[in-house]
């Protein structure tokens, strides 16, 4: 018994714990409050699946900062993005008037955030770099990298912290293995 029943039997082991997360956040906060000082700062969220990353992130920063949401649907072929995005909500931001961080809760086949990392670039900010809770190197199809990427995980569908299963999971507290 782990105190998880009520989420169901499909979710297995913790792969990071809430703890784990904060303490990395905190880290990251500090790094990006130095780097960022004394300049226009929008933090993009990549909807849904960064929603709690960024609200923790936001607040981990000791400098001003605005926030911009944007959501893209990515056409998928089997069980990967093709890369091929539609967007869903746009940033109502003037991109040029600002260095932009896009947080990203996870970087699978890399397809879908390189598409936004163009477009948002082609904008032109004064300044453009990503930052992801999780990354899966091995996933990858395209060339892309974060800039600074909190945990590298091994292949695995994960859920909680903002990642779903079917839109469910994204409470949890933490990020956990999930299983069919
Ligand atoms: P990509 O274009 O393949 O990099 O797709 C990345 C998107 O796929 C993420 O923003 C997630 O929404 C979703 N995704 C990839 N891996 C996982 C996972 O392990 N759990 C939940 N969602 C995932
Ligand atoms: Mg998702």
């Amino acid at each position: 018994m782990n105190g998880l029943q009520g989420y169901g039997k499909n979710i297995g082991k913790t792969i990071i714990s809430g703890e784990e997360i904060q303490q990395k956040i905190k880290e990251a906060g500090k790094i990006l409050s130095e780097k960022y000082d004394g300049k226009p700062l929008l933090l993009v969220s990549i909807l849904k699946g960064s929603f709690i990353f960024l609200a923790d992130i936001c607040r981990a920063l000791t400098i001003p900062c605005e926030i911009g949401f944007m959501r893209v649907s990515s056409y998928y072929e089997g069980t990967s993005s093709s890369g091929n995005v539609d967007i869903m909500l746009d940033l109502d931001n003037d991109v040029s008037r600002y260095h932009v961080i896009i947080v990203e809760d996870i970087i699978d086949t890399g397809r879908t955030l390189k598409e936004v990392a163009d477009l948002l670039r082609k904008r032109a900010p004064l300044s453009l770099e990503i930052i992801t809770l999780l990354d899966k190197p091995e996933r990858r199809t395209v060339d892309l990298k974060a800039d600074m990427s909190l945990f590298t995980i091994p292949d695995l569908f994960v859920v909680g912290y903002g990642l779903d299963c079917g839109e469910k999971y994204r409470n949890l507290p933490f990020i956990a293995e999930y299983s069919e």
